[in-house]
């Protein structure tokens, strides 16, 4: 079995068909998603609240990330993965940029780097162009970029008319312009599902939504929503498991079974002592 590559996704793309993309933070998790079929794996930075604990995804480090992104490695056999950039470890400067993306395809071995761009973010422009110029896949992402939620406050849904900071002609330029700069993709997170078609329309390489709606190429999730695992729910994804349940179901028959006895049993034990 070999790994996806961008020539393939890009078949099944023109074939017609949807890509399909979802989270993983871990080799378990990772190991299940590959073997049921999506297309590509996103270590993303909502490891920061939905696997490390953070109340969002501004303090994950580089050196989390690249952890997380080298256990999902090791835990995939076919599917493309895509490793999310950290808040600030891009933009800083043009070195540190491309180092830092480097390392999570020569340490982590990452097939791709995603990161965000603001509304005609020149600098995350700039760095997709240098980075796909020296091999480093981009995957671009506009619309909801949650590493910008101190400056963007309360906004949600992205292009509507009503929004003057991520209007919808920004959110179509934005993406033309990282398609240029050689994305190989561009995930649109929360956008309007009008806009979300129109830059689908707009650009040549497929777009994968998040939240926003039908008319885009391809779709991605976060597991955890997915799963039902971690507590939080996000309203525009769809739930089709409820593993906090199952866990905290199976955690308390353990407890139960283990202070009255129950477990373990001859059949757990080493050489087990016949009793008298
Ligand atoms: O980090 C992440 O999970 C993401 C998706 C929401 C696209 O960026």
């Amino acid at each position: 079995m070999s790994r996806t590559t961008i020539p393939d996704l890009y078949e099944k793309h023109e074939g017609g068909e949807p890509l399909t993309m979802l989270t993983a933070y871990d080799a378990p998790v990772a190991r299940q998603v590959d073997a049921a079929g999506v297309d590509m794996i996103l270590v993303g930075d909502s490891a920061g609240d939905n696997h490390l604990g953070y109340d969002d995804t501004l303090p994950v480090t580089l050196e989390e990330a690249l952890s997380n992104t080298a256990a999902v490695v090791r835990g995939t056999e076919e599917a493309f993965v895509v490793a999310d950039l950290p808040f600030l470890t891009y933009g800083t400067s043009m070195a540190e940029s491309v180092e830092n993306a480097g390392r999570f395809l020569k340490e982590a071995g990452a097939d791709a780097v995603k990161l965000e761009t603001a509304p005609y973010g020149e600098t995350t422009i700039e760095i997709v162009d240098r980075l796909t110029e020296l091999g480093v896949p981009v995957q671009g992402h506009v619309g909801l970029t949650p590493q910008r939620k101190n400056e963007i406050g309360g906004a949600y849904v992205q292009g509507r008319d009503t929004d003057t900071s991520s209007p919808g002609e920004a959110l179509v330029e934005t993406a033309q312009r990282l398609a240029d700069a050689g994305a190989f993709s561009i995930v649109l997170e929360t956008v309007s599902e009008g806009v979300a078609r129109e830059v689908t329309e707009a650009v040549d390489v497929p777009t994968i939504g998040i939240g926003s709606g039908r008319y885009v190429d391809g779709q991605v999730l976060v597991v955890s929503d997915v799963l039902g695992l971690g507590g939080e729910e996000y309203s525009l994804a769809k739930q089709y498991a409820d593993l906090d349940s199952e866990i905290r179901r199976a955690v308390e028959q353990y407890v139960e079974e283990v202070e009255s006895g129950e477990f373990p049993t001859r059949d757990n034990a080493f050489d087990p002592v016949d009793e008298e």
